[in-house]
């Protein structure tokens, strides 16, 4: 990761998220924004149907594609403390990072817990203790043991743990509304059940490596006529830009183009880490192609 001025700040952060797999800040959003983010999130809520399945439950409701609902979740996505943290993290395992989803989530009272889970489990393949996605959860009200708090199983993004874990061994993320989990993707997890008559609200944003494939599918949530208006680092984050080396692309290009008026049929450009570009330019110096 390049320094950044946020990096000194970010040290006890990812400290943390390395020794446990999640960390909370408290108070991490503006009280006038939480103010914005549940008027702007509520009528979404309330005319979306509930949840069918055992994932993602019967006594729950999801909302998707957040940055086009709500203009406080599209300052969210690139809070700068959270950003830094992400792509901290997320830095060993890839070129840039990009956007895996945004999400209201509202246990309604009854719903029982959800099963534990890594949310890596959705790409079948080993990323052997790597990081490829964070998750941050954003408290919409509070979050209490009583009203489902997301449950955390610390330490077990570095252990091998079945399914059935002992729920005993679990901790839950109490919070003020306005505040943050970060989780890493290897951590198990659940939603927590929720035994009290109150709905318990939050909202996901998640990242991940640019070269994985995203749970919500960006480009369908924002194709170019909404992306257009977004300010461009998140265009970017939601993957109008390509993933060096090459990945990708439209047309050749930096696929930021398809928003900036790019032609089609322009020239192929490499998009290369500076790494491989200076061992093709040493064999191309030393006459070796
Ligand atoms: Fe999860």
């Amino acid at each position: 990761m390049s320094q950044s001025v946020h990096e000194f700040a970010l040290c006890p952060d990812l400290a943390a998220l390395e020794r446990d797999g999640f960390v909370i800040l408290e108070d991490a959003m503006a009280v006038d924004e939480l103010a914005a983010l549940k008027d702007e999130l509520e009528p979404w809520l309330q005319r979306t149907p509930r949840c069918e399945g055992d994932f993602h439950g019967w006594s729950t409701t999801r909302v998707n594609g957040l940055l086009s609902k709500s203009p406080t979740v599209q300052r969210l996505a690139l809070h700068p403390r959270l950003l830094a943290l992400a792509e901290a993290a997320l830095a060993p395992a890839c070129d840039c990072i990009r956007l895996n989803l945004t999400q209201a989530i509202r246990i309604h009272p009854g719903q029982r817990a959800q099963a534990p889970h890594r949310d890596q489990e959705m790409w079948p393949a080993d990323s052997k203790g790597q990081i490829w996605s964070l998750n941050v959860m954003w408290a919409v009200s509070d979050f209490t043991v009583a009203n489902g708090a997301t449950r955390l199983w610390p330490g077990s993004h570095r252990q091998a743990v079945a399914r059935d874990i002992d729920p005993g061994r679990a901790v839950q993320a109490q919070m003020t509304a306005g505040s943050a989990l970060v989780y890493l993707g290897t951590l198990m997890h659940s939603g927590g059940a929720n035994c009290s008559l109150v709905d318990r609200t939050g909202i996901v944003v998640g990242y991940c490596a640019g070269w994985l494939r995203t749970y919500e599918e960006q480009f369908l949530a924002y194709p170019p006529n909404i992306a257009r208006a977004f300010p461009e680092p998140l265009q970017r984050l939601i993957g109008y830009q390509w993933h060096r080396p090459n990945l990708g692309n439209w047309e050749g290009q930096d696929p930021i183009a398809v928003l900036q008026n790019g032609q089609s049929c322009a020239a192929h450009r490499d998009a290369l880490p500076p790494a491989i570009e200076a061992e093709l330019k040493a064999l191309v110096d030393a006459g070796k192609l």
